[in-house]
């Protein structure tokens, strides 16, 4: 979603400003827009290309702010890009978020006669900076005084023609970190942009202001006491952000799979006691060993990794795990023993709005909060109790790919943890350990086999609808694998658990119709057979996934993707990744933007 970028200092800001905004289009946006000090205001509809095209070699100047926007308050127009300015146009502000009432000051401040030229809350909110900008204010302050108007979310960065050498950035539910550069500052709303200038970042919290100048910084809280904020060192490299050689972002990340996995579990297997090492979660260790109830959230993909969380945790642990969509946790009314309940948010980058709001309410209730992050110092990093990292490194295809396997594979190491608490056996535990620590090796053998994958996917491209299906470990699989090609092929897809199909979803079977069936050789690999035969009598397609050496769907599927045998619970994390890749090479021969999927967003920062 909309994304923010900044920059004060001795070099021109210009340059950064626009690689920033390029190195931001992965979010998604539908316009962009800069400032920058001693210059004008530019804005454009579409890519960024079209922005940098309008931009003259003499726009320069050592300060400025730059936005790429989602629309959510009006239609995607130059008008409704970012920045936005106060009636005198001295005030130039970039925000993402929401005002919720912004509609009740629109009206406040149209009946004051003020005019509007955009449909955004954000004007708005530079209209009435602007109103406290008197002569003798400094704009941190107008800011301050303008902000306690608004309700809502933001992450704001604002320049004055007044004042050209200072930007102030400020934050509510809105992510916005400060780069520390030997030439100057950088502002951006996650690290991605700063990753080649800078290696050290100040994060700000909730109701924290940065301001900037060309020399200097201060941080200072909403009753404007300053405050002392060490830099934390950002991990991720700079080469981490880039192709690399491949076609697209979402091929690369596939292809990083063994890595990922392995940097996941990396010193977190001991193989002595069988059982993992969260150094994140040590601290809260004692309350752990007493939960009875475990609740986890997310969206999206990482709902899913969720649920093949909770498969797991149950089986190794016997904890009651639920799983909720946080969009519909939030509303909940929550019931229990907050005492002995932890919510557990898993979220790849940390800033979805939905699950921040969930962890807020938990907390609210007394329950402890975890979070599975992928992005270090991102919201749902720095507002949970405690967590683990994902250590996936940047995800940039908008799909989520290395971010939802390394959930699940956090996942497993969490339910070995709460296993070997419990139920499980030190045997037991050992033969995970065992079967985790040669996991990467077998997900880059199924890297080997992409070819089939990719002529399965070119008899694919005019399907219309496909249902995937899966039990136990592999249903949220299926669940994965629909929504991975639903959003980058535009194919509608459904995923069911292979046990429902007499309750429905057989009335679709067709021979035009395809099922791709998840059926590695497990518990319920009969089961499942069985559903695939069902659908084989009504001649309907079908894809199957299942492990080395099964030959028994030979005769009941036109295409069979194998992946190696691990021990059941760890399935998922391998049979995730063809149906990756299928979903990969069916957009591609679509000819589709596989990166960067109409209407989605990397970052869903609004509800
Ligand atoms: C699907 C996808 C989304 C995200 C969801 C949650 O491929 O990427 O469904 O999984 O928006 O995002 P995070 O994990 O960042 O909270």
């Amino acid at each position: 979603m909309c994304g923010i970028v900044g920059y004060i200092g001795k070099k021109d800001a210009t340059p950064f400003l626009i690689e920033g905004l390029r190195a931001l289009e992965y979010r998604g946006y539908d316009s962009a827009g800069i400032y920058v000090a001693g210059q004008g205001v530019l804005k454009r509809v579409g890519k960024v290309d079209m922005l940098t095209k309008a931009i003259p070699k003499t726009f320069s100047g050592n300060a400025g702010i730059a936005h790429t926007r989602w629309a959510t308050h009006g239609s995607p127009t130059e008008a409704n890009a970012h920045p936005h300015t106060d009636t005198a146009e001295e005030v130039l502000l970039v925000h993402n978020g929401i005002i919720e009432n912004y509609h009740e000051l629109r009206n406040e401040l149209e009946s004051e006669g003020i005019i509007f030229y955009s449909d955004t809350d954000t004007e708005v909110l530079a209209k009435i900076i602007g109103q406290t900008y008197t002569a003798d204010t400094l704009l941190e302050d107008a800011v301050t005084r303008a902000l306690a108007r608004v309700r809502g979310t933001y992450g704001i960065a604002v320049m004055s023609r007044r004042e050209p050498e200072k930007i102030v950035a400020t934050r509510l539910g809105s992510s916005l970190l400060i780069g520390i550069g030997t030439d100057g500052y950088y502002i951006a709303s996650d690290a991605t942009p700063v990753l080649p200038h800078a290696r050290e970042v100040i994060y700000l919290d909730d109701g924290e202001m940065a301001i900037l100048t060309l020399e200097t910084y201060a941080v200072r809280n909403a009753i404007k006491t300053l405050v002392e904020k060490s830099p934390e060192t950002l991990e991720w490299d700079a080469e981490s952000v880039k192709k690399q050689g491949y076609e697209h972002f979402m091929l690369k990340e596939i292809m990083e799979m063994p890595e990922v996995i392995k940097n996941t579990l990396r010193g977190r297997l001991d193989p002595d006691e069988g059982t993992s090492i969260l150094g994140g979660l040590r601290d809260v260790m004692p309350r752990l060993a007493h939960i009875r109830r475990l609740i986890i959230t997310g969206c999206g993909s990482a709902y899913y990794a969720g649920l093949v969380g909770q498969e797991l945790i149950e089986e190794f642990s016997g904890i009651p795990v639920e799983v909720e969509i946080a969009s519909e946790l939030r509303y909940r009314r929550f019931t229990g023993d907050p005492e002995h309940t932890v919510l557990l948010a898993v979220s790849q980058s940390g800033e979805t709005a939905d699950t921040l709001e969930a962890i807020r309410i938990a907390k609210r209730h007394g329950m402890l909060t975890l979070g599975i992050v992928n992005a270090v110092g991102s919201s749902i990093a720095r507002e949970t109790d405690a967590g683990v990292y994902n250590h996936a490194g940047p995800e940039i295809g908008v799909a989520s790919t290395k971010g939802f396997v390394s959930q699940v594979a956090v996942l497993a190491l969490i339910a070995l943890m709460f296993g070997r608490q419990r139920s499980l056996s030190e045997k037991e535990g050992r033969e995970l350990v065992e079967a985790l620590t040669i996991l990467p090796e077998k997900a880059a053998e199924i890297l080997t086999r992409t070819d089939s994958i990719a002529e399965a996917a070119r008899s694919f491209t005019s399907t219309q609808n496909a249902l995937y299906i899966g039990r136990k470990y592999q249903c949220p699989v299926a669940y994965e694998g629909a929504l991975k090609l639903k959003e980058i092929s535009y194919i509608h897809a459904e995923g069911y658990s292979a046990g429902e199909m007499k309750h429905g979803p057989i009335a679709l079977i067709e021979p035009s119709f395809p099922t791709i069936a998840i059926a590695p050789r497990d518990s319920l690999y009969e089961k499942i057979c069985s559903n695939i035969e069902e659908i084989r009598a009504r001649s309907g397609r079908v894809i199957a996934i299942t492990t080395d050496g099964n030959t028994g769907l030979t005769r009941l599927a036109d295409h069979i993707f194998y992946v190696p045998e691990t021990h059941e619970a760890l399935l998922p994390i391998l049979t995730t990744i063809p149906l990756q890749l299928f979903a990969y090479h069916v957009a591609r021969e679509r000819g589709l933007p596989i990166d960067k999927p109409r209407n989605l967003a990397k970052s869903v920062t609004v509800e």
